[in-house]
């Protein structure tokens, strides 16, 4: 997977995106961060989150995300920030959390090899039988609980798929 990488100190560049960067993709990172620190490997990889729509700039993430995060043991802490140009040459892995993110990152992504960075985050997954992370932004309780299931499964994946 790390065929495109640019970057040669080893560090692993991760960015994960959703729409607003308030619930799926900061909840994906805060997840990815939590195994990279268990593993004790900080200075091997550097994971952001970052959003399609710069509606909710600079907000914390959703409430609702927070308190279902908290349930699981997490704690989110990113503020929500727009994707830039400049995100397609620093990260190595672009991580999408369903087909109208794919889509739009497709579009915004400058050239082939920025393209092959693009990936889909439940592609990832090992457990779950899922082609996307629903977004839980207009649901209930259990889209909450849906998201933290299915990105604790995919960022397990991503995670041993990279140290394989
Ligand atoms: P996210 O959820 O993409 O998982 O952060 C959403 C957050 C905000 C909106 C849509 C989805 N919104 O329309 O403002």
């Amino acid at each position: 997977m790390w065929e495109n990488c640019r970057t040669f100190d080893g560090m692993k560049r991760i960015l994960f995106i959703c729409l607003g960067n308030i619930c799926r993709s900061p909840m994906a990172q805060t997840i990815m961060q939590h195994i990279v620190d268990e593993a004790g490997e900080q200075q091997e990889f550097e994971i952001d989150s970052a959003g399609l729509i710069s509606y909710h700039e600079g907000e914390e993430a959703d409430l609702r995300m927070r308190v279902h995060a908290t349930r699981h043991g997490y704690r989110i802490t990113h503020r929500s920030r727009p994707v830039r140009a400049t995100d397609f040459h620093y990260f190595d892995l672009i991580i999408g959390m369903d087909d109208a993110n794919i889509d739009r990152l497709k579009e915004l992504s400058p050239d082939v090899e920025t393209d092959a960075k693009i990936h889909r985050m439940t592609d990832f997954c090992r457990q779950k039988v899922a082609d996307h992370v629903p977004d839980p932004y207009y649901g209930g309780d259990q889209g909450f609980e849906n998201v933290i299931e299915l990105l604790e499964d995919a960022c397990r994946g991503l995670y041993d798929s990279l140290k394989a």
